[in-house]
C-alpha cells in the first residue's frame, strides 16, 4: 500500500479547500500540528504542505529539478508577466535567469542606494508632524517609484503615475485571480479580466516605446532596462523585445510590493516596541549623525539590518510557495506523484517554536552575529531557496535598510487610534485593515507617557 503522510480531516467532495481558503494563515499554522508533511486535497487534486527545514530543502534545493513553478501561480500569473524568470521553467528558466542574474550583482545594485535615499527624502518632504498616515500606501508609493527609476530610468511625472496607476490594478486583480478558487480562466471576458486586459496593454504599450527609445538611441542609462537590453548568452545571442518586456514586468511585479510590506510591518512592529525603536536610534545616530545614509554606511547599519530581518521573520512578506511534481519522487518515505502540489509553508516554518523559541516575541536580537549562528539552517527563508531564491534579495535588503535608516532618523511612527492589525494572506502578506499610523517628528518628539503624566500634574 501507497504510505500517505498524516492529513486533517476534510470535506468529502470539497477536501480541504473550505478551511484553507476561509483562513489560510491560521489554516497554515495548523498544520504543523500533523507532522512535518501534511497530505492535503483541494477538491480531487492531493497537495501536501511541508513545515519543516529538512524537507523544505529537499524541494527548493537539493531535487529542485524534480518540481517546476506550480500551475496555479502560472495561470495567475502569465497573463500578466509572460515568460520571465517567475513563471518560467526549466532551460528556457535557466537561459533566461543567467541572463538577468548579473544586473542584481551587488556591485551593480549600489549604484541604486542614492536613487533610494533621494526618493525616501523626497516622501518625507509631504511628512507633515501630527499627521494621520497610510503608511502601507506611502511605502508602496515609495518603493515603486524607486522601481520605476532603477528600471525604467523614468522619471517624467506621466509615466510615472500610468506605471503606478495600471500596476496597481494589474496587482489587485491578479490578487482577485489568486483568491478564486478555482481560478477563472484569462479569457473569460468577466469584469476582473477586461481590466487586467486594459490596463497589461498601457503597461506594454509605455514598456515598448522605453524599450523603443533605447534601441533607437543605443543609450546606456545604466538602469536595469539596459543592462537587460545588453544582456547577451553565451553565443552572443540578446533577448527580444518580448522576453525584455516579460523580464521587466517581471521585476517591477515582484520588485516593489514586497519590499513595501516589509516596510510597514517594520515600522508596526517598532511602534510596538520601544525599546528596539531606542536602540535602532542610537545606531543611527553612532553611524550616520543626521547624514543621509550611503552605500558606504550599509555593513556599519547592523541592527538597522537586524529589525528587518525580525520583521520578515514574523511578517514573511511571500508567506509561502508552491511547486508542482514532475516526476515521480519521493519525500522523506512518502512517494509523490506527478502533477501534486507542494505548498512551503514559509508563514509556518518563521513562527515554529521548534526553531524559533518563544517565537511570537519580537526579538532582532535573534539575528545578532552570535546568535544567528543557531538558528537551523534553512529555517529562515524569506527569500526562498535554491536555484530559484529571488533574484533581488540584495537589491530589496539595501532598499530595506536604506529607507528605514533615512525615515526613521528623521521620523517615529506610532500606530494611530483605531487601527486594527491583522495579516492577511494575498500574493504578499499584507495589513488586512492598512497600516495608518501617526507622524512624529523626532527631535521635537514628546513620548505619550510623558504628556500624559504632565497632563496629571
Ligand atoms: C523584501 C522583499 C522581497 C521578498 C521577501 C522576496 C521574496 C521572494 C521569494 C520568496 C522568491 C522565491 C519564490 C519561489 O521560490 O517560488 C522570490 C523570487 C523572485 N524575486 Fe523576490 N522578493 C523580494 C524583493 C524582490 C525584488 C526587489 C526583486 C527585483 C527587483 C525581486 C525579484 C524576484 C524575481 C524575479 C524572482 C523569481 C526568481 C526566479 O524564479 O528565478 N524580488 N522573491
Amino acid at each position: 500500500m501507497r504510505l500517505k503522510p498524516p492529513s486533517p480531516k476534510g470535506h468529502f467532495l470539497l477536501g480541504h479547500l473550505p478551511e484553507f481558503s476561509a483562513d489560510t494563515l491560521a489554516f497554515m499554522l495548523k498544520m504543523r500540528e500533523y507532522g512535518d508533511i501534511v497530505a492535503l486535497r483541494f477538491g480531487p487534486f492531493p497537495a501536501y504542505v511541508l513545515n519543516h527545514p529538512d524537507v523544505i530543502h529537499d524541494v527548493l534545493v537539493t531535487n529542485a529539478d524534480k518540481y517546476h513553478k506550480s500551475s496555479v501561480t502560472k495561470n495567475v500569473l502569465e497573463p500578466v508577466l509572460g515568460n520571465g524568470i517567475f513563471t518560467s521553467d526549466g532551460e528556457f528558466w535557466r537561459r533566461q535567469r543567467k541572463l538577468v542574474q548579473p544586473s542584481f550583482h551587488t556591485k551593480r545594485i549600489g549604484a541604486y542606494a542614492d536613487i533610494i535615499t533621494s526618493y525616501a527624502e523626497r516622501i518625507l518632504d509631504t511628512w507633515q508632524p501630527g499627521a494621520r498616515l497610510a503608511v502601507d500606501d506611502e511605502m508602496t508609493h515609495l518603493t515603486m517609484r524607486i522601481i520605476s527609476k532603477t528600471l525604467f530610468d523614468a522619471e517624467v511625472a506621466s509615466d510615472v503615475d500610468l506605471i503606478g496607476e495600471a500596476i496597481s490594478i494589474v496587482l489587485k486583480n491578479t490578487d482577485d485571480r489568486f483568491n478564486q478558487v478555482p481560478t477563472i480562466p484569462y479569457w473569460v471576458p468577466n469584469r476582473i479580466n477586461r481590466q487586467l486586459r486594459t490596463n497589461i496593454a498601457k503597461l506594454d504599450t509605455l514598456i515598448q516605446r522605453f524599450i523603443d527609445e533605447r534601441r533607437t538611441s543605443g543609450e546606456d542609462k545604466g538602469d536595469l532596462l539596459s543592462m537587460l537590453l545588453a544582456a547577451q548568452d553565451d553565443d552572443g545571442s540578446v533577448m527580444t523585445d518580448k522576453q525584455v518586456r516579460d523580464e521587466a514586468l517581471t521585476l517591477f511585479g515582484a520588485g516593489h510590493e514586497t519590499t513595501a510590506v516589509a516596510l510597514t510591518w517594520t515600522w508596526y512592529l517598532l511602534s510596538q516596541h520601544p525599546e528596539v525603536e531606542a536602540k535602532l536610534h542610537e545606531e543611527l545616530a553612532q553611524v550616520l549623525a543626521g547624514r543621509t545614509p550611503t552605500l558606504d554606511d550599509l555593513p556599519g547599519l547592523k541592527y538597522t539590518e537586524m529589525v528587518i530581518k525580525e520583521s520578515m521573520r514574523l511578517y514573511p512578506p511571500a508567506w509561502g510557495t508552491t511547486r508542482e511534481v514532475i516526476a515521480e519522487t519521493q519525500l522523506r518515505e512518502y512517494p509523490l506523484k506527478k502533477r501534486d502540489t507542494v505548498f512551503i509553508n514559509i508563514y509556518g516554518m518563521h513562527r515554529d517554536e521548534r526553531f524559533f523559541p518563544d517565537p511570537l516575541t519580537f526579538d532582532p536580537e535573534r539575528f545578532s552575529p552570535e546568535r544567528e549562528k543557531s538558528i537551523p539552517k534553512h529555517a529562515y527563508i524569506p527569500f526562498g531557496n535554491g536555484p530559484r531564491i529571488c533574484v533581488g534579495n540584495a537589491f530589496a535588503m539595501m532598499e530595506a535598510k536604506l529607507v528605514l535608516a533615512t525615515v526613521a532618523q528623521r521620523f517615529r511612527l506610532t500606530l494611530a487610534p483605531g487601527q486594527m492589525v491583522e495579516p492577511q494572506r494575498m500574493f504578499t502578506l499584507r495589513p488586512k485593515y492598512g497600516m495608518d499610523m501617526i507622524v512624529h517628528a523626532r527631535d521635537t518628539y514628546v513620548p505619550v507617557e510623558t504628556e500624559l503624566a504632565a497632563a496629571g500634574d
